[in-house]
């Protein structure tokens, strides 16, 4: 792999995508991590990211310097850049001025990092301190106003650095910077697709399984989907599936899992039908915390019921039930202090919760993916894209979507209006522009309006659209007036009880995504 060591900073994870955008496998380890743990994953580039602003701050990361001897080809990002240079003899200085934003560089010698790009460039910079002087035997490639060495280069000893952040969209050439990196610095081939990823994991999946049963529990989301799908190219029907249907889920949903989702894979499927338990269970609660765990926990319940019968079945038939499919992805093991292989990584739980004391073994056949290379993956194996392409969407569904108490005539109102947001913002081609549009229905408000020659007194629907990396923050998407507008009259017009349609303006912080 490239590896892309972390100093702290949000950015590794950034950089490790954008390495296997440009076709290379990519890991991330801790600036922690000592040279031989390093020379032991056999890395075939490394690059080392961004972190905080100043090399001389009190408790600054440091990396042993060892990992300069190995002779693997690095790259240095900003933090990484500056301890970097300073490991190798250069300088880096304390002057006080700071470089924030969009700024103009400047090439000043010709070389293999920067090669193809015009001489003048906008780069994203983000830092206090600065290189005055590159290390011994290094060529300074480009300048700017406030730095004198903004990119350096050792071709002989196949150390690079930049002082700019390559990773981030606004640095116009930036991917460019990784690219020639790997490719032409570096000699490391662009042969990671998806194509590669399914091989391989279908082959470990087989090997971690052998002929055992294993079950999977199926959301109706992208991770669940797309894991699911790939245990089954692996093992068949040694896999069974459980579709809780929670009464919670959007129109259309169960449906999808049920028809489009069995159609294109084959999964056998088993769907528990406990709408009525959760309403039952969910009845008189308004409280959202509340509300989560009693979703939770009744989710529990009918799993349990369900994988109860399967493993009596399997011990019968002589095969029992020893695994059980996560869709963990990259990140959630990264977030939990696991990209080393540590042991403490957080159980992910996609669904809405699964029991802690399941007696099985996980397969986790997305632990080393991100998002979009999990959703190119379902494309690859032939999912329907209204699964592949499908908004985040909570765990406990639309039950946190309804202020107030959760009925089964409130989700009806609600189903109909999200459906009807949901279809003219794909109508308007907007899928790719929100990263999710709750809808959301103020039960426990009234307004009066007039519709016909009649006053009414219903219920407000709040359309929550957001534009976001990752959910950690979100802005409100800027949707087009003559969009909002259709699906404000078709709510009102076709859904009943509503009378009014109103836009959440919120950026997060402070407000969250969900209303609840
Ligand atoms: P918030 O509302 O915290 O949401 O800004 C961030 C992201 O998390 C989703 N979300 C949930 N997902 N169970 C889930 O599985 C939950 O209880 C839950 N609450 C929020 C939300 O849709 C958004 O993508």
């Amino acid at each position: 792999p490239v590896l892309v060591v972390d100093f702290g900073a949000q950015y590794a994870q950034l950089i490790a995508r954008r390495v296997r955008e440009a076709g290379v496998y990519s890991e991330i380890v801790p600036h922690t991590a000592t040279a031989a743990e390093i020379a032991a994953k056999e890395p075939v580039g490394i690059i080392l990211s961004g972190g905080p602003s100043s090399v001389y701050e009190p408790g600054a990361p440091t990396l042993d310097v060892g990992v300069f001897d190995l002779g693997v080809p690095t790259l240095g990002i900003c933090y990484g850049f500056q301890v970097m240079a300073q490991a190798l003899g250069g300088e880096v200085a304390n002057t006080g001025l700071r470089e924030y934003g969009a700024t103009d560089a400047t090439i000043v010698t010709d070389s293999v990092l920067l090669s193809g790009q015009p001489v003048e460039q906008n780069v994203w910079m983000s830092h206090g301190d600065l290189v005055s002087q590159a290390p011994a035997g290094f060529d300074v490639l480009a300048r700017t106003g406030a730095t004198p060495v903004a990119a350096f280069a050792s071709d002989s000893r196949k150390m690079y650095g930049v002082q700019w952040h390559p990773e981030v969209k606004h640095s116009d050439y930036g991917q460019s910077v990784l690219e020639n990196f790997l490719h032409d610095a570096a000699g490391i081939p662009a042969d990671w697709n998806s194509g590669n990823v399914i091989a391989e994991q279908v082959e470990r999946i087989r090997a971690q399984i052998g002929h055992a049963r294993v079950i999977s529990a199926l959301s109706g989301g992208v991770d669940s989907a797309v894991s699911t799908a790939l245990v089954h190219k692996a093992v068949g029907d040694q896999l069974t599936a459980i579709f809780v249907d929670h009464g919670l889920l959007r129109k259309g949903e169960r449906e999808q899992v049920e028809n489009d989702y069995v159609a294109s894979t084959g999964v056998r499927l088993i769907t528990i039908d406990a709408r009525e338990q959760f309403l039952n269970a969910l009845a008189g609660v308004s409280d959202p915390e509340q509300k989560r765990k009693i979703i939770g926990r009744e989710f529990i319940r009918s799993f349990e019921a369900a994988e109860r019968d399967l493993v009596a079945e399997a011990k019968a038939d002589g095969e029992p039930i020893r695994f059980l499919v996560q869709g963990t992805l990259y990140p959630d093991v990264v977030e939990s202090g696991g990209g080393t292989g540590a042991a403490n990584i957080k159980s992910h739980h996609n669904v809405g919760g699964l029991p802690e004391d399941l007696q099985f073994e996980l397969v986790e056949p997305l632990r080393t993916l991100f998002k979009d290379e999990v959703r190119q993956i379902g494309r690859d194996l032939g999912l329907p894209e209204a699964i592949v392409g499908r908004q985040p969407f909570p765990g406990p569904g639309l039950g946190i979507r309804i202020v107030g108490e959760v009925t089964a005539d409130r989700l009806e109102i609600l189903r109909d209006a999200d459906a009807i947001a949901r279809a003219e913002l794909s109508a308007a081609g907007l899928d790719n522009e929100i990263w999710q549009c709750p809808v959301v229905l103020l039960a426990d408000v009234r307004s009066v309006g007039v519709q016909g020659d009649g006053r009414t007194y219903g219920h407000p629907i709040v359309l929550r659209p957001v534009s976001s990396e990752d959910a950690m923050t979100a802005d409100w998407t800027r949707l087009p007036y003559d969009v909002l507008s259709k699906i404000s009259n078709r709510i009102t017009n076709e859904v009943r009880d509503i009378n009014r349609v109103v836009l959440d303006v919120t950026s997060k912080p402070p407000g969250t995504i969900e209303w609840e």
